[in-house]
């Protein structure tokens, strides 16, 4: 899988993209992940990404030629499954997308920045538009750095233990159940019997009453999704 991450910041990505998982996998080649300064496809002595909105509205606008330039370029190179920007008030990003996502083989990830790109952009170069939840970031990047990582750790591979990607949280809209290591007994506080027991059958269904009960404690919303 290739992901193509479009900034006017790239210093931001640098170090989420960089380390645990997300390292391996670029390492073992499950993934490639590239960060493109949108400034380097400007034409201008001054190189500016941005500019004043039509209409006269506060704020500055991300423009539109140096991120046509750069998608132009890249769809030149290969096909992409989907562009997606990164924005607000995008589709609200959730597990499941994250398991769409990562079975697509080239995506582009479009960081918005001030106070949003040129509206030309999402007409007419976007796919997909994506929010990781209702509150304002500084830019896309920090959204565009979760969406990468909460993709790449489930390719096939990412991770050591295989199986431990489909027991996470949400896999079956359920949260997950707890977990705990030695000591089996610490300050007086004790790890769950049932788990010390061996008996693999009781702890697979202690672990799904809990997850349920977690979940319907917690998050009953989510449980309105397996219905
Ligand atoms: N950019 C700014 N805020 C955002 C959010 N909540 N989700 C995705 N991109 C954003």
């Amino acid at each position: 899988m290739r992901i193509d991450i479009l900034t006017v910041v790239p210093e931001l990505l640098s170090s989420p993209l960089n380390e645990s998982i997300l390292k391996r996998a670029r390492q073992k080649g499950l993934v490639e992940i590239h960060v493109h300064n949108i400034r380097d496809y400007t034409t201008d002595k001054h190189r500016t990404v941005d500019d004043y909105p039509f209409g006269g509205e506060a704020g500055m606008v991300m423009k539109v030629e140096p991120v046509f330039r750069v998608v132009e370029k890249l769809k030149g190179e290969r096909h992409y499954d989907e562009i997606i920007y990164t924005s607000p008030d995008g589709q609200t990003y959730d597990q499941h997308e994250a398991n769409r996502l990562s079975t697509l083989e080239n995506i582009i990830i479009l960081c918005g920045h001030y106070k949003g790109v040129d509206y030309r952009i999402r007409e007419h170069l976007i796919t997909k538009e994506i929010s990781i939840g209702d509150y304002v970031l500084t830019g896309g990047e920090l959204a565009a750095a979760i969406i990468t990582d909460s993709v790449v750790r489930i390719v096939p591979g990412a991770i050591g233990d295989e199986a431990s990607a489909l027991t996470d949280c949400f896999q079956d809209n359920l949260l997950a159940p707890p977990v705990y290591t030695r000591p089996a007994e610490f300050n007086g506080w004790k790890v769950p019997e049932v788990l010390l027991s061996g008996d693999f059958a009781r702890i697979a269904e202690w672990q799904e009453n809990e997850a349920w009960e977690r979940t319907q404690r917690l998050r009953p919303d989510l449980l309105e999704k397996n219905r």
